[in-house]
């Protein structure tokens, strides 16, 4: 692989330890993958923050860099930890949890890292079409891609990290467009009416492809941003997809047309094979009753807060169930109060800067869990053992879980 002489120097050590280490990496990775040189990034965001999944050895590796004055070189976002910063307590996260992540989430900020501890950075940092980034959080790395046109690989959190200190990637893989058109093409006879539906749809094709097909749907109806959102992370969740594009919508499919794409593989999917998929899905929840509604994977935006909270207005949730609305603190803080009380009143909290699927659920007393998501309807039970969680949209949710008030 191609080095100038900058970057030779670096490898040598005149940075730092940490910055040749982690520029040996990105080298190592890329020699792997056939990259030629390295490329320059103007901002990443990391995964890896919440101490259920990173624990200790991150925690060490992250405390020793920080005291060793290692500096992010570029604008570098953080993904959501396993608790929220203030209120963790109240909603029963215990304090061997709380204090190790605290530790992970300053050793962040000492970085240099702007610890949003979100998932959707792109709702108040959004990258710019054709942007080179890079990304770790599957769903982030899918919606930046497809949504957006910007450009990232399929980032881990460490070799994010590495991005991050040194401000280069190799450039390979989705970084090249020869390696961003479509590859299969995906018909479907429906459009999707929810993002659980849309994350569904993503979960089942993600399920049937390659990694690297680069699925180009078309729909009948044109799909908003939150259901594209919902649609990648499904795909993220089953297939490790990174880009989709939507025929006629998308950045990189607007200009194309079905006939421009009669060569490639394709498949159709019928809204009666969906179905099937979620009633078999359904049948291994069975019917619960939940101890928690969990609405936010991934984090929600400032509409979808707004659709909630008119969808909530003026009911209150049955029981003793809990709602929670997993949010980035800043589409919270832009929202103000007239969007958030109609949540509070019905019962409902918004738990900022978490991940339901990384937080200790399984030491909060939670069982039972009713999502909108299929990503979280996938990873809660892989990561929360003896956690049941069921599937449902949000209109679902609503109907059955809260009632109106007399
Ligand atoms: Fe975000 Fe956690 Fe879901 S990081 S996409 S809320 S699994």
């Amino acid at each position: 692989m191609y080095l100038n002489r900058k970057e030779e120097r670096i490898l040598e050590g005149e940075a730092g330890e940490i910055t040749a280490k982690s520029l040996k990496l990105l080298v190592e990775i890329g020699k792997q993958k056939g990259a030629e040189e390295l490329v320059s990034i103007s901002r990443s965001h990391i995964s890896g923050v919440s101490y259920k999944t990173a624990g200790f050895p991150m925690l060490y590796l992250l405390e020793d860099m920080a005291e060793k004055g290692v500096k992010v070189k570029t604008k570098a976002t953080v993904n959501p930890s396993g608790m929220p910063r203030r209120g963790w307590k109240v909603i029963g996260v215990p304090s061997n949890f709380a204090n190790p992540q605290r530790r992970i989430v300053a050793a962040y900020r000492k970085l240099g890292c702007e610890t949003i501890l979100s998932c959707t950075p792109y709702y108040f940092y959004p990258p710019k079409k054709g942007e080179i980034i890079a990304f770790a959080e599957s769903s982030a790395i899918c919606y930046v891609n497809s949504v957006i046109g910007a450009k990232t690989n399929r980032h881990g959190s460490l070799d994010a990290l590495a991005a991050s200190i040194t401000g280069k990637v190799p450039k390979m893989e989705l970084l090249l467009d020869k390696n961003r058109k479509p590859k299969v093409m995906v018909k479907t006879n429906f459009t999707p009416d929810s993002s659980a539906e849309f994350s569904l749809l993503g979960l089942y094709v993600g399920g049937k492809i390659q990694k690297d097909d680069n699925p180009i749907f078309t729909f009948p109806r044109h799909p908003n941003k939150g259901g594209l959102k919902a649609l990648g992370s499904g795909l993220a969740t089953s297939g490790a997809i990174a880009l989709f594009h939507v025929l006629g919508i998308t950045p990189e499919a607007k200009d194309l047309e079905e006939v421009d794409l009669k060569h490639l593989e394709s498949f159709e999917i019928t809204e009666g094979a969906i179905q099937e998929f979620l009633e078999a899905k359904k049948s291994k929840s069975k019917r619960i009753i939940p101890d928690l509604i969990a609405i936010g994977c991934p984090h929600v935006s400032e509409r979808e807060l707004e659709e909630i909270s008119r969808k909530l207005r003026g009911r209150n949730l049955r029981g003793s169930i809990k709602l929670w609305i997993f949010a980035p603190n800043a589409i919270v803080k832009r929202v103000g109060r007239e969007v958030l009380k109609p949540i509070e009143k019905a019962g409902g909290r918004i738990v900022p800067d978490t991940c339901p699927v990384v937080a200790p659920i399984d030491q909060m007393g939670i069982e039972k869990i009713v999502v909108n998501s299929a990503k979280a309807f996938s990873y809660i039970p892989r990561l929360s053992k003896g956690v049941n969680v069921a599937l449902n949209s949000l209109d679902e949710i609503i109907n059955r879980w809260t009632k109106e008030v007399t």
